[in-house]
């Protein structure tokens, strides 16, 4: 059972960090929340989480015990872990989630829908004594830094050791957060579990949850409930559900942004300073821009955030994210020294693998980590595996979890509690075709169309067809809480909000997959993409200009830096090459998209569709 006696972690002692946590007094609703949770679920024990080093030690003890964690060897990666998920259990199931509002237009047409109380029903028989057997940790954690005024508060209760451990390192989990909650901050509940009661004496698996799955969400009464995975998304519900989903509607009532973007910090040769947010459906390279290394002297990059930003108007009317989260929980497959060396520094320890592949010397290793699979590895389903197997020995959605102050990039003011001032906001799909390697917005209202229109040929990280095409906005189709169309509408009036206080940020769309017509990337992409970021600082020191085209603005012939670069010309045309025939299909497509949110699009985006169109036909 996951209480079984504690297997002695081998060879390392306990990293340096989280001191033992202070205690603190329980809040008497915090209290209510688990009494009335323990008494639907039935757990045999109740454990509150302070977030210490101590505890992390024991529950990754436990974890090893029970199977579902292997250490790794310690002389080569300190303090990491192996987690074979359930070969059921591997991605976010994006059928299963549910945006449960009282009016189901308020979900909107791109999340399914249930009503609260049926969605109550159906869930209160799935969790009435779904932790017998098991420990009910509640686990209190801070999205952003302790105490800034932009960090939201929320208490996951969880019968799964493997989620807190993740909400460990992905979040500011413990003590520090109950005081603030104690002191009266307010906060979500979000009630998990993996669905798979233990009778007396009855043997657990290693990784334990069930064939029915539920992630609900409460957008009004901002509760989280999730049953049947122990997968990141579905499961580490500080993530997705509440800095994404629940977050984002509480961003629309208080005028703020929730947003799947990564942040960066661009420093230039001359020392001047810039942030960036940028926005790209999953699996599209997002954690590969937040670690860039630039191969254009005098550039840096430094890391702020990998998947999630709020950003707020400050005080100084500027618009100012913070990256909510404290790690990052990245898609290790295509993660190599070649690509992302950064991110493979990062993980030199205190890293926890789920579904990657286990070498020989009890190390691990994934698809793209180096050029050349080992002989032998043991694939992720714990299976024997050669390169003669003909299978990948990683899920393509395996991943690391790490803590981000362990990113060699990570900046000095990755937590400010003020936040940074974003200069520029970066939208990105994944495209072999049309969608040039970068145009720049005529102004914020355009770019709001062009966030509405990201699309990109699907990845690994959710259920479904690999290759197919489909239009994710903002990259929020799978997290937005509500209705899209009023999320447009809050996006139009932030901008709104913005020119009346200060400077709005430029807004770029990029694309970094763009194929010739055998097939091939036009682009290298990785550390190359640094020369893209450096035309977006020329353009905004007014240092650049632009060809007007009718998706926007283009750089200038000359004025993309591709010194030393093999790229031929034609390749570097092909790169922004348009055709009209594909303009108007786009174009097509993008109306077809727009019907489905009816009367509630706004007026303004359906305007931008037809400037398109207007300056497609005086092309
Ligand atoms: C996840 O699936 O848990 C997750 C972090 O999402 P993404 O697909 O955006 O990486
Ligand atoms: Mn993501
Ligand atoms: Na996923």
């Amino acid at each position: 059972t996951p209480d079984a006696a504690p297997a002695a972690i081998q060879g390392v002692a306990t990293p340096a960090s989280a001191p033992a946590a202070d205690a603190v007094e329980h809040p008497s609703d915090v209290v209510a929340f688990v009494e009335r949770i323990a008494a639907l679920t039935t757990p045999d024990r109740i454990h509150w989480v302070d977030g210490s080093t101590r505890e992390r030690h024991q529950l990754l003890q436990r974890l090893v015990a029970a199977g579902t964690l292997t250490q790794l060897n310690p002389d080569i990666r300190p303090y990491s872990f192996l987690a074979r998920s359930d070969e059921r259990d591997v991605a976010r199931v994006e059928e299963r989630t549910f945006i449960c509002s009282e009016n189901e237009d308020d979900a909107g047409p791109t999340n399914n829908w249930m009503a609260p109380e049926q969605m109550r029903a159906e869930l209160e028989p799935l969790f009435a004594g779904s932790m017998r057997g098991r420990t009910l940790y509640v686990v209190p954690f801070a999205m952003g830094p302790i105490g800034s005024s932009m960090t939201r508060y929320g208490v996951q209760l969880t019968d799964s050791p493997y989620v807190v451990v993740s909400m460990g390192t992905m979040t500011r989990m413990g003590s520090a957060a109950l005081a603030q909650i104690a002191r009266g901050a307010s906060w979500v509940p979000a009630v998990h579990s993996v669905g798979a009661p233990l009778e007396h004496g009855q043997r657990d698996v290693a990784w334990p949850c069930n064939e029915t799955k539920y992630i609900a969400h409460f957008p009004e009464t901002r509760e989280i409930w999730s049953f049947g995975s122990a997968y990141g998304g579905n499961a580490i519900l500080a993530k997705k559900a509440f800095a994404l989903r629940i977050a984002s509607a509480m961003a629309r009532d208080e005028g703020w942004l929730a947003e799947h973007m990564l942040l960066i910090k661009v420093t230039s040769p001359a020392g001047k300073v810039y942030h960036m947010a940028a926005a790209f459906p999953s699996a599209c390279g997002k954690t590969n821009l937040a670690m860039l290394t630039p191969t254009t002297p005098g550039w840096t990059v430094e890391t702020i955030g990998d998947d999630i930003a709020w950003l707020h108007i400050g005080k100084d009317g500027r618009l100012r994210a913070i990256n909510p989260e404290a790690g990052f929980f990245g898609v290790a497959p295509g993660t190599g020294l070649s690509t992302n060396r950064t991110a493979v520094e990062t993980l030199w320890g205190n890293t926890i693998f789920t579904n990657v592949a286990l070498r020989e010397d009890g190390d691990v290793w994934w698809e793209g980590l180096t050029e050349t699979p080992p002989a032998r590895l043991t694939d992720w389903r714990g299976e024997e595996w050669t390169p003669a197997s003909g299978r990948p020995a990683a899920h393509p959605n395996s991943r690391f979890t790490v803590a981000a102050h362990q990113a060699p990039s990570i900046a000095d003011t990755w937590d400010d509690p003020e936040g940074v001032v974003i200069d520029a906001i970066i939208f990105g799909g994944r495209r072999r075709a049309l969608a040039p390697l970068v145009v720049e917005a005529r102004d914020w209202d355009h770019g709001v169309f062009m966030g509405a229109t990201i699309s990109s040929e699907q990845t690994a990280a959710a259920e479904g067809t690999v290759g197919a095409l489909r239009r994710d906005p903002f990259a929020m189709l799978p997290f937005a809480g509500y209705n899209m169309a009023d999320y447009f509408a809050h996006w139009l009036d932030f901008g709104k909000r913005l020119r009346r206080s200060a400077r709005v940020p430029r807004v770029f769309q990029v694309n970094w997959f763009r194929k010739s017509a055998d097939g091939k990337f036009l682009w290298p992409g990785f550390g190359e993409n640094g020369r893209v970021i450096e035309w977006m600082v020329a353009r905004l020191e007014s240092e650049a200009c632009v060809d007007e085209t009718p998706l926007g603005g283009v750089p200038r012939e000359g004025e993309l830096n591709v010194d030393g670069l093999t790229l031929s010309d034609a390749d570097l045309a092909e790169l922004f090459r348009m055709d009209a025939d594909e303009l108007e299909a786009e174009a097509d497509d993008v109306e077809r998209f727009f019907q489905t949110f009816g009367e509630k699009l706004p007026a303004e985006l359906r305007h931008q569709l037809s400037h398109l169109r207007s300056r497609i036909r005086a092309q």
